[in-house]
């Protein structure tokens, strides 16, 4: 629905449309801005609902919805509604353009990557303060060194530092719109050094953003794991010491129904703990289900052969994954978990080689 809103816009700033493709836009236009102002008053309406706002009156809930950053944005995308019904057809298209503003702000309401990056940011502002000092430094010490060469030369664009800064910015971010060049060798000499500088201080900035990125992602993950292994009785018995060395190397995994997680005969590489959901282990003499605190794929890992059984879930299940390189090293670290895993394992050999013993002698 944005995605049509903002393209009707884009295409509606086009002149010499025909004019009905031009009717065509306008009510898509009007179209979208109706069913955003609909969805506002259903998201004011539901405010009690939410979460955040148990604690207070349903009329508290709405108000404090309608002035968070949500409610306001919802609020600032439901104008076109107001130009559209009070304003002529002309008016429409001189607006136009600010409704997709407006609603462009409604993506980032439900961008989950933008609280990632908010909190991104607020995690690494130190570092990214350091940079920006350093930009800073660059900027102002080229400006007055290009000041002082070229001022000269080129009295208009470098006559005096603020306009130098103009130059200054458009090399130290490597864009170079080319409208203002240093002519003197020194202004020359000063140009290549801070275009070097620029893409240093981008490189280390992208750097920082990504690190941040991949360690925020990599927090998540734990508290994804940790939520997820507390339903799994194995775990609880472990100290949070162990636990929380375990909860580095698991890694959280959905599946639907009737999907293999692993298929007979097949290479083994890793272990599954069911933290939720049901799973069925298909063997040649029959079906056996394990259900929320099972695990299954340890005897391939344990005995270093093919996969036993084919093993599909039957229902929506939530598996803890386990790699091998991990799984030998918790072997090491924490016998009493594998120690379990090994009674389990000898269980269901035995278990399987007396079910197919019996279809021997049958
Ligand atoms: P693996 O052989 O790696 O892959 C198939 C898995 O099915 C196997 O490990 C066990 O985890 C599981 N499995 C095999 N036999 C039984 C059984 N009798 N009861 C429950 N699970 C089993």
């Amino acid at each position: 629905m944005l995605g049509a809103g903002l393209l009707a816009i884009a295409l509606s700033s086009v002149d010499g449309l025909p004019k009905t493709l031009d009717t065509l836009l306008t009510t898509v236009i009007a179209v979208v801005a109706v069913v955003f102002f609909a969805e506002y008053l259903v998201r004011l309406w539901a405010a009690p609902e939410s979460g955040h706002f148990a604690s207070l009156s349903d009329g508290m809930a709405r108000l404090r919805w309608a002035l968070s950053a949500n409610g306001l944005i919802g609020l600032l995308a439901v104008f076109p509604v107001v130009a559209i019904t009070f304003g002529s057809m002309h008016a429409n298209h001189e607006a136009a353009p600010v409704f997709c503003l407006f609603w462009i702000l409604k993506l980032s309401i439900h961008a989950p990557a933008m609280s990632t990056l908010a909190r991104v940011i607020a995690n690494e502002r130190a570092t990214l303060a350091s940079v920006v000092i350093i930009f800073i430094m660059i900027l102002v010490s080229a400006a007055t060194i290009a000041h002082m060469l070229e001022r000269e030369s080129q009295p208009k664009t470098f006559g005096n530092i603020p306009e130098a800064l103009w130059w200054a910015v458009v090399t130290l971010t490597t864009t170079g719109y080319g409208d203002v060049v240093p002519q003197t060798v020194g202004g020359r000499m000063v140009g290549s050094v801070v275009m070097v500088s620029g893409i240093l201080v981008l490189a280390l900035m992208t750097g920082i953003l990504a690190t941040g990125f991949a360690e925020e992602e990599r927090r998540r993950e734990y508290l994804r794991v940790w939520d997820q292994v507390t339903r799994v009785p194995m775990f609880a018995e472990l100290g949070t010491v162990t636990l929380s060395e375990i909860v580095g190397k698991l890694r959280v995994r959905h599946y639907p129904p009737r999907i293999v997680v692993v298929r007979r005969d097949e290479p083994g590489d890793s272990m599954f703990f069911i933290s939720e959901g049901e799973v069925e282990v298909r063997l040649p003499h029959g079906a056996v289900a394990l259900s929320q605190g099972g695990f299954f794929g340890e005897m391939a890992l344990l005995d270093r052969l093919p996969r036993s059984a084919t093993v599909v879930t039957t229902q929506p299940t939530t598996l803890l994954v386990l790699y091998a390189s991990d799984f030998y090293e918790v072997a090491a670290n924490i016998p009493s978990l594998v120690e379990a895993v090994e009674r389990e394992a000898r269980r269901r050999r035995a278990e399987n080689r007396g079910e197919a013993a019996k279809v021997e002698t049958s």
